[in-house]
């Protein structure tokens, strides 16, 4: 690791490790992948001006989110499968986080059970949760995860069905033997003519869920409810008037419906809507410090970073997480100080030129 300068650096020492359908599987996006490219061309864009003459010998990054406190304002974005990346898959991942004194958000579709990632670390986490048609698989799930210790429930909202992942059906992605869905007993089909998570979810994922189940699932448990995969204003202003207490303004890494905007891109509008009644989160494309200081300046108050996590981890385990979060925080940090910024709770909107 020690010629990473930069998140962008792990990737080639990633996929040195991992098979064609590993990567393809964690590089990949929906059909012709613009939005897969435009959530990093977006930050691109946008122009940074910066003020002087500002004591910056002091930065403060810590920040909270739902009231958990974070040592800095970005998150392990929900991811399935890392046991495809490393031997000890997400019970690594949940390490790495923690050592970094943030949140991991854990995925439904994890290698481990939910509960074994609680025990692993002390720290405080999210559950991601993909709605089942079996309500009763979806109740147990919830009530399984908040048993467990999570701190707040992340419905993912873009996702009613999988969407169209070419390098996936092209390789005809499957788990290995040995890995599951671990928390459930369901076998992953072997599907010889696609991707077999495409015809995973058509067979056992509620593409029916809609604004009307929220208040079913929010009795389940007291978790407080973070929708995940909003990019419509209109959508924002819908999640706000059933009591969301979070949003996150994502595209799924550009995984899901191809060509829709970038979240940076629509996150101004979203906040304008939102207005401080729901804490808003990004993802997408976050591979700077200078990317989590432009969406806090435009209205998030934190990131999620998604791929360079599993690139640390397939480089390097718990380490290689770890050391991909102290990069983007050694980045953010200095991005502060040279935009003449203290503190992650004021930049200013004015920052973006
Ligand atoms: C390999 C992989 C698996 C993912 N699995 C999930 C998942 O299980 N649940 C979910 O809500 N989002 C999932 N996502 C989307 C991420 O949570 C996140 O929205 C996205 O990766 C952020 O973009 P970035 O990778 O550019 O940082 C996955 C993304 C990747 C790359």
């Amino acid at each position: 690791m020690d010629n990473v300068v930069c998140l962008d650096d792990l990737e080639p020492l990633a996929r040195a490790k991992l098979s064609q359908m590993a990567y393809d599987y964690l590089a990949g996006g929906a059909e012709d992948e613009w939005t897969l490219r435009e959530n990093r061309a977006a930050f691109q864009r946008i122009q940074l001006l910066p003020r002087v003459l500002v004591n910056v010998t002091k930065r403060n990054l810590a920040t909270t989110v739902l009231g958990t406190p974070v040592s800095l304002p970005v998150l392990v974005a929900p991811m399935a499968f890392h046991g495809l990346y490393h031997a000890e898959g997400e019970l690594a991942t949940a390490r790495g986080a923690a050592s970094a004194g943030t949140l991991l958000v854990a995925s439904t579709a994890s290698n481990v059970t939910l509960e074994q990632i609680a025990a692993e670390v002390d720290a405080p986490k999210w559950f991601q949760l993909y709605v089942y048609r079996d309500r009763e698989r979806t109740r147990d799930l919830v009530q399984r995860a908040a048993a467990a210790g999570y701190r707040a429930l992340c419905v993912t909202v873009d996702t009613p069905l999988v969407g169209r992942r070419e390098r996936d059906v092209r390789n005809r992605f499957h788990l290995p033997d040995g890995l599951t869905f671990a928390n459930f007993a369901d076998a992953v089909p072997e599907h010889s003519s696609g991707s077999a998570l495409n015809a995973y979810v058509a067979s056992l994922w509620e593409p029916s869920f809609s604004w009307g189940d929220l208040a079913w699932l929010r009795s389940l448990s007291p978790l407080p409810l973070v929708l995940k995969g909003v990019l419509h204003p209109e959508d924002a202003g819908l999640a706000v008037e059933h009591g969301v207490a979070g949003l996150i303004v994502s595209n799924h890494g550009g995984r899901q419906l191809d060509t829709v905007p970038a979240p940076i891109t629509i996150l101004p509008r979203i906040a304008e809507v939102v207005d401080g009644r729901a804490e808003l989160l990004l993802d997408g494309g976050v591979r700077r410090g200078t990317d989590v200081l432009k969406a806090l300046a435009l209205g998030a108050r934190a990131v999620l970073v998604g791929r360079p996590v599993l690139w640390g981890l397939a480089v390097g385990g718990a380490e290689g997480v770890r050391a991909t979060l102290e990069l983007l925080r050694a980045e953010l940090a200095l991005a502060l100080a040279l935009a003449g910024v203290t503190d992650v709770h004021a930049v200013p909107r004015s920052l973006i030129f």
